[in-house]
């Protein structure tokens, strides 16, 4: 079978080409399926090209998602697994609406459209986010709760969750709409997602580096570890969709914590200097949007459909921390 993942050149995509390259077959909708090529699609040429270079069965194709050749390619590669990854993340949505509508609604329907062109429809996996969720103050809600983002990006999340369904209930495609949890701990440089901080306040100080705290010790946030976010990503390719019907959204389970445990569990793992390396320096307006997601979200309904949280905060940053050391 063949593979396209969009957004390759990103933080999961990445993790994502380079799990799928490492094997030869995995679990589609129920089915195991042999491997036999990974489409690789992304703005980011330079990346794209040095992860076609270091994976085996992946094809780069660089260029906007939107854009007629990138299309075209696609329709006629035919994948029986669409891994839809590419997006601008939540601070960039915010501040550039053109260009968040563009990349995070736009391309989305494009996609759609460009897999009704082909024989027969494939699994599309659609990453959301649990920014589609809002609540007056951080609270705890259920996976049941109606979604009423108040970001631009939980917004455009939320429109592409409603198409992914729509889509699936017309037989165009076997959609998969991925709540995800905000990623911890996320290596590299500090992006410009609104949560960026709740990576940043473990990666920077273990780096030697002092990292900005924007928000209270007190704020609640529903994580998950980058190797959770591959296999939620890999588990949910492989449901046969019988299982998951016609209600296509799955809210992702998460760790719940404060910053304040996260910044506590970092001096009782790493050191109390290395926690000292955190400033804070509060800022109203990543606070407003954060302050508005979920703290923590009860997931019954995709923990019995078998996606296994994190066990604890602490585990999030021994993974990051042997991860690095292995680097
Ligand atoms: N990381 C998280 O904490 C998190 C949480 C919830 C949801 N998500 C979602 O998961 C997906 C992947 O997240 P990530 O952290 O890897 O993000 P990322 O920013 O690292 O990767 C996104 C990729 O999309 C590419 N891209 C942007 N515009 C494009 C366009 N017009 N055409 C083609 N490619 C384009 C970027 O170059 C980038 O490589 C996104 O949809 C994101 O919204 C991530």
């Amino acid at each position: 079978m063949r593979i396209l993942v969009t957004g390759a050149a990103g933080f999961i995509g990445q993790m994502v080409v380079g799990a799928l390259s490492a094997r030869d077959s995995i679990l589609l909708n129920g089915v195991e399926r042999r491997i036999a090529a990974i489409l690789a699609t992304d703005i980011a040429e330079v990346a794209l090209n040095d992860l076609a270079a270091h994976h085996r069965r992946v094809y780069p194709v660089p260029g906007e998602l939107s854009s007629p050749q990138v299309l075209e390619r696609i329709t006629q590669d035919q994948p029986d697994l669409v891994i839809h990854l590419a997006a601008v993340v939540s601070g960039q949505a915010e501040a550039d609406y053109d260009l968040g509508m563009e990349v995070n609604l736009r391309s989305t329907m494009d996609l759609i459209n460009a897999c009704r062109q082909m024989p027969k429809p494939p699994v599309f996996l659609f990453s959301s986010s649990v920014a589609v969720f809002s609540c007056v103050a951080n609270d705890t809600i259920s996976e049941d709760m109606l979604p009423a983002p108040r970001s631009s990006y939980g917004t455009q999340k939320l429109m592409g969750e409603l198409l992914v369904r729509d889509a699936t209930r017309k037989g165009f495609i076997l959609g998969r709409s991925l709540r995800f949890p905000t990623i911890s701990v996320r290596p590299g440089a500090p992006n410009k997602a609104a949560s960026s901080f709740a990576s940043g306040i473990i990666r920077e100080p273990l780096a030697g580096q002092e990292a900005i705290l924007p928000v209270g010790r007190d704020l609640r946030l529903h994580l998950a570890s980058p190797d959770r976010a591959l296999a939620y990503t890999l588990h949910a390719a492989g449901l046969a969709q019988s299982v998951i019907g016609a209600d296509t959204t799955l809210t992702l389970p998460g760790v719940t914590v404060t910053v304040g445990t996260m910044i506590d569990t970092l001096a009782r793992i790493a050191g109390p200097q290395v926690a000292a390396r955190i400033k804070p320096a509060h800022d109203p307006a990543i606070e407003a949007i954060v302050a508005s997601w979920p703290g923590q979200i009860l997931t019954p309904r995709a923990e019995a459909l078998g996606f296994e949280p994190d066990t604890d905060f602490a585990d999030l940053v021994s993974a990051h921390m042997g991860r690095t050391a292995v680097e």
